[in-house]
């Protein structure tokens, strides 16, 4: 299986999905990963929270669920991300297509390569986001009627708590155009193992301080994420002819001790 969707906040299925729920073990853990196929394509989705939205951003286990995704195969990974709206050019209701990060998570398990047996690798981010999986979805956007600003600097910071006005007004300062709280690490391990990764995130209110007071919009999502998630599928599902960088991001300085 080559292709997976990693569903944020908000979005716990794929209408037309036939699969079934699996555990998948990891050195790091198990994962909970849907497997099956849409209209005959196979295809693996997992929501990062779980589908009972129980588990904080800080406790997802992102190493268990990018390993159970190498495990299976999978090499082209789609993520939805709900975040808040710094700048003015993607409002709530409004798409992202995440093209770079500043990341403020702390206390994360954030690499696979962390010394020892498990090696150490450097990961180059220069290109941050799979950029053929980016035009492709570009490109199909207007298909699924979707609007997406093809440019915006995703913020991530640790949560549970969100920012306090000061923090927006820093993180704008500093070239963030939307806020949320599991970009990260995620992406960074995805690109460790070589996968092709791409995000799209669905603001669901302004930062905080921008504002009177934050209000969410979420629920009046439901058919935009309707879209967004067909749109992610039949980019999974396309021809993708174009070369990348992705395979060659890391630059291994100490292979990983397989001990079997
Ligand atoms: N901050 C952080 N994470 C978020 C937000 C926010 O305003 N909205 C949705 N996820």
């Amino acid at each position: 299986m080559d292709a997976a969707i990693i569903f944020g906040t908000g979005i716990y299925l794929i209408k037309g999905f036939n699969g079934v729920e699996k555990t998948i073990e990891t050195p790091y853990g198990p994962a909970l990963v849907n497997i099956g196929t849409y209209e005959g394509f196979e295809l693996a989705f997992l929501a990062r929270h779980g589908l009972d939205h129980t588990t904080p951003p800080h406790k997802i286990n992102y190493r268990a669920n990018i390993k159970a995704l190498q495990i299976l195969g999978v090499k082209h990974v789609l993520a939805t991300n709900a975040v808040g709206s710094i700048t003015r050019v993607i409002p709530p209701m409004g798409l992202g297509l995440l093209t770079d990060f500043l990341d403020f998570t702390s206390g994360r398990e954030f690499t696979f390569f962390d010394g020892g047996n498990s090696g150490l690798a450097h990961t180059n981010m220069d290109v941050t986001y799979c950029p053929v999986l980016r035009k492709k979805i570009l490109d199909l956007a207007p298909e699924f009627d979707l609007k997406i600003h093809p440019e915006a600097v995703y913020v991530a910071t640790n949560g549970p708590r969100f920012e306090t006005p000061a923090e927006i007004r820093m993180y704008a300062q500093l070239g963030g155009d939307v806020v949320g709280m599991t970009g990260i690490p995620e992406v960074v391990l995805a690109r460790e193992l070589g996968m092709h990764y791409a995000a799209v995130a669905y603001s669901i209110n302004w930062a905080a301080g921008l504002e009177q007071e934050m209000s969410f919009v979420g629920d009046q999502m439901a058919d935009i994420k309707q879209r967004l998630t067909m749109l992610l599928v039949n980019t999974l599902k396309a021809q993708l002819d174009e070369t990348c960088g992705c395979e060659q991001a890391v630059m291994m300085m100490h292979e990983p001790v397989r001990i079997s």
